[in-house]
């Protein structure tokens, strides 16, 4: 069990992935995969938990399954190294959260910040039961920490890479581990978090400048979005209030502009996308991401100039993606047997941690030899 390295992530099926997913997870999962250092890479699409707080509307997830898996193949995950697979199809999951939930307590889950936070967010209410118009948290929701530990035990992973925001579901996944390994035996492999090394890829914020990027808030930039959409997108990005002017002087420092520029621009963007900063005005010639701040904070550098430079970045990363997305929509069913090959490899995985579960939990009655133990042992008692 020492050595060997192992990924288990995933995402919700409840939209397209953007730009934010890619800067968070997506990016690295990609180096990982081809990093080679890791024994098996398993990629899931978390539909079972999407549903913990979609039950009405099944539809949306089930048409997201393969939008989200066109994204993952088209940023280059590769099904030859990494297992990519759909959560409701590994029953075993559902088998391991019920019996991890002993383990947990109510107070525990209520005092996890992410959990308590999309509670708020998606307006469940305390007072559920008397106001007819608000809903209470679904139990399923609720408890969605436990079977994220379920998900990442099963394939006895040891890398999680995520986003900041899946941190406490890291850490609970590893309170439980510990609390099944001290009460029924070392069964089940501790995970590590993997975050993000940028500071601006941790959290990329929406486009309006809000601290995150998300579907209902409508400033997000999809993988998919074609070029127009997105030049439109980044010329109606929020930039610095006090920046009226070309010459005032500029605020780096929480403008999403340069914080897409600290996630995105790469030294090589500089030849290439030099002309951006060729105006009729006023012209500038940059060699780094430094320079381009300086200069703004100096005064004398437009916002538009910057955002052509910004998009003319994130065209260069999206553009192959969105090559590859193409080719890949004309061939939806290798896609589905991408999935269906992958989560019968995942359930597999899956069914062997189960076992172990079962075999430590002595629950494991009807196994071979042990039948025969336990009769010995009960017929003794009553002799
Ligand atoms: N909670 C993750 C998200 O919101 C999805 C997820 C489910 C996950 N199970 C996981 C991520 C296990 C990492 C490991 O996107």
């Amino acid at each position: 069990m020492a050595d060997k390295k192992i990924i288990l992530t995933g995402d919700r099926p409840t939209g397209r992935l953007h730009i934010g997913h890619y800067v968070g997870s997506l990016r690295r999962r990609v180096e990982l995969q081809n990093s080679g250092e890791f024994e098996k890479i398993f990629i899931m699409i978390a539909d079972a938990q999407a549903l913990t707080d979609n039950a009405s509307n099944p539809e949306k997830v089930r048409q997201n399954i393969i939008e989200v898996a066109l994204d993952y193949l088209s940023v280059g995950l590769d099904p030859e190294k990494s297992t990519l697979f759909i959560q409701s199809q590994v029953s075993e999951l559902t088998e391991l959260t019920f019996f991890y939930q002993n383990l947990v307590t109510v107070q525990r889950l209520q005092r996890n910040p992410t959990v308590k936070q999309e509670i708020q967010m998606r307006g469940y209410s305390e007072s559920a039961e008397e106001n007819a118009n608000k809903a209470g948290t679904p139990v399923g929701f609720f408890c969605y920490p436990i079977s994220q530990a379920a998900d990442i035990t099963a394939f006895k992973a040891t890398t999680v890479p995520v986003g900041e925001d899946q941190e406490p579901m890291i850490e609970q996944t590893r309170e439980i581990v510990r609390k099944f390994n001290s009460t029924y035996g070392d069964t089940l492999v501790e995970p590590e978090i993997l975050l993000p090394d940028n500071a601006s890829c941790l959290r990329l914020p929406g486009t309006d400048g809000k601290a995150k990027m998300s579907k209902s808030l409508g400033n997000c930039i999809y993988l998919a979005d074609e070029p127009e959409t997105v030049r439109q997108k980044v010329m109606g990005m929020y930039t610095d209030p006090l920046h009226l002017q070309v010459s005032d002087p500029g605020h780096v420092e929480g403008n999403t502009v340069f914080t897409y520029l600290d996630a995105f621009c790469q030294p090589e963007h500089f030849d290439k996308f030099g002309s951006c900063f060729q105006g009729r005005k006023a012209s500038f010639e940059f060699h780094s991401l430094d320079e381009v701040k300086d200069q703004y904070r100096a005064g004398g550098l437009g916002d538009v100039m910057i955002k052509n430079f910004l998009f003319a970045v994130l065209d260069d990363t999206l553009a192959p993606f969105r090559a590859r997305r193409h080719e890949l929509e004309k061939d939806i069913p290798y896609v589905y047997e991408v999935l269906r090959r992958g989560s019968e490899v995942a359930r597999a995985e899956a069914a062997d941690t189960l076992a172990a579960v079962k075999r430590s939990m002595k629950i494991n009655y009807f196994d071979a030899g042990v039948l025969d133990e336990l009769i010995r042992e009960q017929s003794e008692k009553y002799k």
